[in-house]
């Protein structure tokens, strides 16, 4: 059995923030990661991160924007801690030698992003992820943090509401391992992947939130999907929000600059939730083309997008054929990004003792119903750090609690059912049922009857999966039962979804019903909190913490 003080389960910024803090904490910590780190999905970040930075910029500011963003679900809180400490966790990063863009001035360079009223989205071109992942990685190196790499959890060994370790299969053997930890930080990102039409690579299947609900874990506002306005029309790869920042436009079929009618103040840099819709309505009552509009960058100069727009020019040119320098480039919204996830507080402490969470994986929460661009990498950094911090000192104070006899015998059973069925269903059938399901009626616009449509539909996937088999029974990267395995996440997340929506008969933020089309603070201003019960879903409701602003109509 291997033995550490912390695991880390995921290897994206939130992970890998957390491990360095730990590391500097001086206990001893791993990290569990499905794929090589610096092949975690933070690395397709784009855009950028935010902080107050300029002495004309404030943390106050920043709050607030946030607080509408997120149609004020987003907890003040949670925002006030996020905003406040961003600054610093930025210039920690450029000490660290994070290569950030800089302005004529040599200081970061700092662009306007959707939902925000001053440009605090600092950036490293339009490949801001990349680099701060990468320096990350430089970072754990330096500690000499221990990494199981191509390692996928099974489970977690919770025994009397105590988190104690987890187990995972090494991908490589296919041998399955007890890790026995005296604390546990998820951090395995979103799930975009339950969508056809999604930024998120492949790797995202929403495991960590799979993992923790199927051990007793309250999951939070999972009826909040965010939509991001610009991803290629032929594949769903993101097209970042800073083209837009740069000046780019939104036209529709018309070549009408269509936001005007939407959000005549911030046009183009409303906020997500507010511009992929106005861009479904434009599509739906028939002002596209082939199911998309277009962003223009025409206007911006080949040296300007090759300055700071490299990467979206090149996946311009490669997966959808047109140069943005010289030609409109087709786009449609995309599922991009999860609001909800594991409930947290901000130490990143779960309902179960020593199990903890930070990143787009849980829910804080600081993006309530819609989250504003630049936030994400923000709440990954700052979080990680919390948690990593607050889990240090947990283990330093806790004695290594014994690990529970059946996780082992019990994870091996489970393989086995699946290994040893010799004929049944595959998951690939399953999985592109299920993604077609939730991009078809749990949409940017939703009503009673999709929703009901896409939980039926749900159950008879469920339903299937238990007869679920591999043709691939060998050892050695086995990729298909990691498939199915990543599915059974898939499906818990997708009803936890639904279920959530169905209930929350208003509109607010990223969840629009069109039955409920206003928002309704009397009844809703409160977070969903959805656990296992048997077999479904059970939800319970908490209040939203807005300590500092009142709901107010949100226009941009
Ligand atoms: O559009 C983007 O570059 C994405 C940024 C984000 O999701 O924060």
């Amino acid at each position: 059995m291997v033995i550490h003080d912390i695991l880390v389960v995921g290897a994206g910024l939130a992970g890998m923030r957390a491990a360095i803090e730990a590391a500097r904490h001086g206990v001893n910590v791993a990290i569990v990661s499905k794929v090589h780190p610096i092949r975690s999905h933070s690395v397709a970040a784009q855009g950028g991160i935010n902080a107050a930075l300029s002495i004309n910029d404030s943390w106050q500011a920043h709050f607030f924007d946030t607080v509408k963003g997120s149609d004020y679900l987003g907890d003040q809180d949670a925002i006030e801690i996020m905003c406040k400490e961003a600054p610093d966790d930025i210039l920690e990063l450029d000490r660290m030698g994070c290569l950030f863009s800089r302005d004529e001035t040599g200081s970061i360079a700092q662009r306007p992003f959707g939902g925000a009223d001053f440009p605090r989205t600092c950036y490293a071109a339009d490949r801001t992820g990349h680099a701060i992942l990468n320096t990350m990685y430089e970072q754990l190196m330096r500690y000499d943090v221990a990494i199981y790499e191509e390692w996928f959890v099974i489970s977690l060994a919770v025994e009397n509401n105590v988190c104690r370790g987890l187990i995972a299969i090494d991908i490589h053997t296919g041998k399955l391992h007890r890790l026995h930890s005296k604390a546990i930080i998820l951090t395995t990102g979103g799930y975009g992947r339950v969508y056809r039409d999604t930024t998120n690579a492949i790797i995202n299947t929403g495991d960590g939130i799979g993992l923790a609900f199927n051990s007793g874990v309250e999951l939070m506002d999972m009826e909040f999907v965010q939509f991001h306005p610009t991803t290629l029309k032929s594949t769903g790869i993101l097209i970042s929000e800073g083209a837009r920042g740069e000046g780019g436009y939104l036209l529709n079929s018309r070549g009408e600059r269509f936001m005007e009618r939407y959000a005549p103040k911030a046009m183009e840099l409303a906020s997500r939730d507010v511009v992929s819709r106005a861009e479904q309505q434009e599509i739906e009552e028939g002002r596209g083309t082939d199911g998309c509009v277009f962003l223009d960058l025409r206007h911006l100069s080949e040296s300007l997008i090759n300055e700071r727009l490299p990467q979206i020019r090149q996946l311009a040119i490669d997966f959808e054929g047109v140069d943005p320098v010289k030609e409109l480039v087709p786009i449609k919204p995309g599922a991009h990004y999860s609001m909800g996830g594991i409930k947290t507080d901000v130490l990143g402490t779960t309902n179960i003792e020593c199990l903890y969470a930070a990143g787009e994986c849980a829910c804080v929460s600081v993006h309530g119903a819609n989250r504003l661009g630049g936030n994400s990498l923000l709440e990954a950094i700052v979080f990680g750090r919390k948690a990593g911090q607050a889990a240090s000192q947990n283990a330093k104070e806790i004695r290594l609690k014994e690990f529970p006899d059946n996780c082992l015998s019990d994870a091996a059973q489970e393989i086995a059912a699946i290994m040893n069925r010799i004929s049944g269903e595959k998951a690939a059938p399953i999985r592109e049922r299920l993604t077609s399901v939730m991009s078809a009626h749990v949409g940017i616009f939703r009503d009673k009857n999709r929703l009901n449509t896409a939980l039926t539909e749900i159950m008879k996937l469920k339903e299937r999966y238990r007869n679920i088999h591999v043709e691939d029974t060998g050892d050695v990267f086995n990729t298909e039962l990691i498939a199915v395995l990543e599915l059974g996440h898939m499906l818990t997340v997708a009803e936890c979804i639904v279920v959530s929506a169905i209930n929350r008969t208003e509109s607010r933020g990223a969840h629009y019903r069109l039955d409920f089309p206003a928002r309704d603070d009397r009844n809703w201003l409160k977070h969903t909190l959805a656990c296992k019960d048997g077999d479904s879903v059970k939800l319970s409701y908490k209040d939203a913490n807005v300590k500092s602003y009142k709901p107010e109509e949100r226009r941009y």
